[in-house]
């Protein structure tokens, strides 16, 4: 493999999972040079890599993906080699509250960076468009089975569909125009840096500052949880390895009822805090309004990744939300600062009605 000239973009890289994709690539290829486009929406955050901005193969480009003219320049100036491409709107709940910017951002930006691409690609040898996307596109089970790679498509959210459609559009370049793709499905992450808009981030801040827990519905309805780390190795090795056309399933074969998880959180967060007795703070917790259309069940079969590439999830799950919950107890300052301003305007406009 050559470790060279690799001019990688990187897209969403101030987000949640791009910022640690962003963090090990520059650390873990100092050969190449990694370009991180992202347009700093409310989940985009360069304090996420304060500690590698520095770095001399590091480069970071304020861009929004839906600006056509602006992709094209910066393929024209940059000459990217490869994508990995990670921006997107990524929470269900908004979008159900306003789809479109789901279409414009999830569908629209893919079609245009594959199309700089198709456009700046002429041979087509040593080049590759990874897109990175999520098992929500398989819709939802029931009490038994796991999400194959040649499970049909149904899904069932805004945010969902417009994951779907993105896929489906990375396929299409593969197949219509012979462009190198690969795609990656993977279950909910969890760890440092995630917006306080998903479950893990939002009970802990909850819970360190007394507020209710919101459990939707009944609590029963289950994920499969995946350290951000195990994702990113995973990337890694696809990147790398992974065979132009094909599709790879991540999962930490770790499915938790989320009533269960809250419990597990208000038990973990309060020992860390020194609560007496900890897990005081289930007393905090509330069964809400369901969530309009909510998947019931994702579990994900990861052999194919496991066997053809040798991928393992590494972290154990009480291990990695220990980790998790440690680092939003010392890193304060951070999640202060993401919760001020627009987030609490975020924040009761969807739990208003949900905790009355
Ligand atoms: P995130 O919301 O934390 O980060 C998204 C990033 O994209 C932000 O930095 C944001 O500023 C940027 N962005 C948004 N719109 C943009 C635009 N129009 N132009 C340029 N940048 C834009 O998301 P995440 O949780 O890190 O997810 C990253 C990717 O991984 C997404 O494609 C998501 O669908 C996928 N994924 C996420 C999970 C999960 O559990 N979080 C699981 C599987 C797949
Ligand atoms: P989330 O983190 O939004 O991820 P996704 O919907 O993409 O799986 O939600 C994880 C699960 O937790 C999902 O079943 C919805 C539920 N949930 C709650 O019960 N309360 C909450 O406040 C949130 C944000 C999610």
């Amino acid at each position: 493999m050559n470790l060279r000239n690799k001019k990688i973009l990187i897209t969403g890289g101030a987000g949640f999972i791009g910022s640690h994709v962003v963090r090990f690539m520059v650390k873990k290829y100092p050969g190449y040079e990694i370009y991180n486009l992202d347009a700093l929406t409310y989940a985009g955050n360069l304090a996420n890599l304060k500690d590698i901005e520095n770095n001399p193969n590091y480069h970071f480009i304020k861009g929004d993906i839906r600006d056509r003219k602006l992709i094209d320049r910066i393929f024209e100036e940059f000459g990217f080699t490869h994508i990995i491409h990670l921006a997107a709107e990524s929470h269900v709940d908004r979008s159900i509250e306003n789809p479109s910017a789901f279409v414009e951002t999830n569908v629209m930006g893919t079609v245009h960076l594959l199309d700089a691409a198709l456009k700046h690609w002429n041979n087509k040898d040593g080049h590759l468009f990874y897109h990175v996307s999520t098992d929500e596109v398989y819709g939802s089970l029931g009490p038994t089975g796991k999400f194959k790679e040649n499970t049909p498509y149904d899904p069932h959210s805004p945010y969902s569909a417009s994951k779907a459609a993105s896929d489906h559009f990375v396929r299409a370049y593969y197949h219509t125009y012979n462009l190198p793709t690969v795609i990656s499905n993977c279950s909910n992450n969890y760890g440092p840096y995630q917006f306080p808009e998903k479950l893990i981030p939002l009970i802990i801040n909850n819970i360190l500052h007394k507020n209710p827990l919101p459990v939707y519905g009944d609590g029963s309805n289950i994920r499969d949880w995946l350290y951000v780390e195990d994702h990113v190795k995973a990337i890694d090795l696809i990147f790398h390895r992974g065979k132009s056309g094909e599709t790879y399933n991540i999962g930490g074969d770790n499915e938790w009822r989320n009533i269960d998880l809250v419990e597990k959180l208000c038990e973990i967060t309060d020992e860390l805090l020194g609560r007496q007795p900890a897990g005081q703070s289930k007393k905090l917790i509330r069964f809400v309004k369901d969530r309009a259309g909510h998947d019931w069940r994702y579990a994900i079969d990861n052999s194919k990744l496991k066997s053809e590439l040798g991928w393992q999830p590494e972290m154990d799950f009480e291990t990695g939300l220990r980790k998790t919950v440690k680092w939003y107890l010392n890193n304060h300052e951070w999640l202060q600062n993401v919760t001020s301003g627009k987030y609490r305007e975020y924040y009761d406009k969807m739990y208003k009605n949900r905790l009355a």
